[in-house]
């Protein structure tokens, strides 16, 4: 706990007045619930969980100025953290950079759209340039979220993807350092 508290207290610290959001994978910050407090005593723009439910933080993320963002894999989960207290959801295909879930993006996300209302829908996972977001939006969606794309163009602070040419940027399921499939970007 006062390791991972360390490093985030570092991390904030680093990004000094930065307009910035905070991300949790929920099941982490199950087993340190504290550093919810200290990412809420920075006021981010957003906070953002995924991978596990969200009820046991909406209600202390709830204050105006900080939205709760939930990126989910599944319908059911998406309507569950509509439940719990998400205002935006984030639908995640198997496309997606990092472990996810079994549905492609662009099947998931107009049906996430049907299923929440009128709570935004950001899709992501293989969406790497404007025709992606153009389909996206075609599907519902209120906007995208670009994750190997936007470490293959140094938009991630202390991330770098070497010796991958954009223009042939490619999401694939590729074995990782931990032994499971994972979605990353690689060159063909
Ligand atoms: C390098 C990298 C690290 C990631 N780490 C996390 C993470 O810690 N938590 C999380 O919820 N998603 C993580 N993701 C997944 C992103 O939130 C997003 O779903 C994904 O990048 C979208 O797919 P794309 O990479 O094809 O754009 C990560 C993605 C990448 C590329």
């Amino acid at each position: 706990m006062s390791d991972n508290k360390e490093w985030l207290e570092r991390e904030l610290l680093a990004a000094g007045n930065a307009p910035i959001a905070i991300g949790f994978i929920s099941w982490a910050l199950q087993k340190c619930p504290d550093l919810l407090n200290v990412a809420l005593a920075r006021e981010p723009k957003a906070i953002f969980l995924s991978f596990g439910e969200i009820r046991s933080f909406a209600p202390q993320i709830r204050r105006p100025g900080i939205p709760l963002i939930a990126q989910i894999q599944t319908v059911a989960q998406a309507t569950a953290a509509v439940n719990e207290g998400a205002q935006f959801i984030v639908a995640q295909g198997t496309e997606a950079g990092g472990h996810g879930g079994t549905r492609s993006t662009f099947p998931l996300v107009p049906a996430v759209v049907d299923a929440v209302g009128n709570i935004p829908v950001i899709a992501t996972g293989g969406i790497a340039d404007g025709r992606g977001l153009a389909a996206a939006l075609m599907l519902g969606a209120a906007g995208v979220l670009c994750g190997n794309a936007a470490a293959e163009h140094g938009q991630v602070p202390g991330l770098t993807l070497k010796g991958i040419v954009p223009k042939d940027f490619f999401t694939g399921m590729l074995c990782c350092f931990d032994g499971r499939q994972r979605a990353t970007s690689q060159n063909i």
